[in-house]
């Protein structure tokens, strides 16, 4: 559920921490931000894109040596990859690049479109009994009881998905969520998580994303009360979850 927070726990560790790096990163200048999308525009998202900085500069409508500081500070931030070529540089969008791109768009989406939602179904699953463990701790039960305004029955109700179906789950994580914090007891860590309101076959629910997570087809749902008992549901059952952005 919201295991200790150990960088070999994740199986996605490729994905959200190296590409949010919230610590490392420095702020993106709005500048920068411009040439990113200039740069995704070319298609620098999926090929090398061969550009001087005299033309990056141009579009800009910033000097040449601005231009290549902006360059620059995007590949120290990794966001863009550098190579240099005979007369022109080539620039390549890292994935990294990608998903501050794509934070941007699901921030204006959000302006323009209101909250997300998303409705997807799935099959009831046991886990490793887990979940009671985590949800009675008191770091937990504080934040849920004041974020959530309820206390969780001790569990997550595990959904078992179509991999098909997660990709378009997983962009969830450009959701604005409700925070639950991270903390430390007991001479250990545990880990944060988001959580997205919605209903589970009609009934309150909210589904629980930890920062990290081992179950990569298996989407968590917690609720005030025991979803087994109130759906009455068992493992194989079908049940659909419709969840939106707070
Ligand atoms: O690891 P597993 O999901 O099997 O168990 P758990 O998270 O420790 O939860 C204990 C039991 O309560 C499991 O059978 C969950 O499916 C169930 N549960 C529930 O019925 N309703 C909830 N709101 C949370 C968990």
């Amino acid at each position: 559920m919201l295991p200790q927070a150990s960088p070999r726990n994740g199986t996605d560790a490729k994905g959200a921490d190296r590409l949010t790096g919230r610590a490392k990163r420095s702020r993106l200048k709005g500048e920068e931000l411009r040439l990113l999308r200039f740069l995704a525009h070319g298609g620098a998202d999926r090929t090398p894109v061969e550009i001087t900085s005299r033309e990056v500069g141009e579009h800009l409508e910033v000097s040449q040596q601005a231009a290549d500081r902006y360059l620059v500070d995007l590949s120290k931030q990794g966001l863009i990859s550098r190579s240099l070529g005979a007369r022109k540089q080539r620039l390549t969008i890292t994935p990294a690049g990608v998903e501050t791109l794509r934070k941007e768009y699901h921030a204006y989406r959000r302006v323009f479109e209101g909250p997300a939602r998303l409705r997807f179904s799935g099959q009831v699953a046991s886990g490793l009994g887990e979940g009671r463990y985590y949800l009675s701790q008191p770091g937990y039960i504080v934040q849920f009881q004041e974020r959530l305004s309820y206390t969780p029955y001790p569990g997550t109700l595990n959904i078992r998905v179509d991999p098909k179906e997660l990709l378009r789950i997983d962009g969830l994580r450009h959701w604005e969520g409700i925070r639950i914090d991270g903390f430390q007891a007991s001479g250990r860590t545990f880990g944060g998580a988001t959580c997205y309101g919605g209903r589970i076959n009609g009934r309150p629910c909210h589904l629980i994303r930890p920062d990290r997570t081992h179950y990569q087809d298996v989407v968590e749902v917690i609720a005030a009360e025991s979803l087994r008992e109130s759906l009455g549901v068992r493992d194989g059952d079908t049940v659909s979850v419709e969840v939106e952005e707070s």
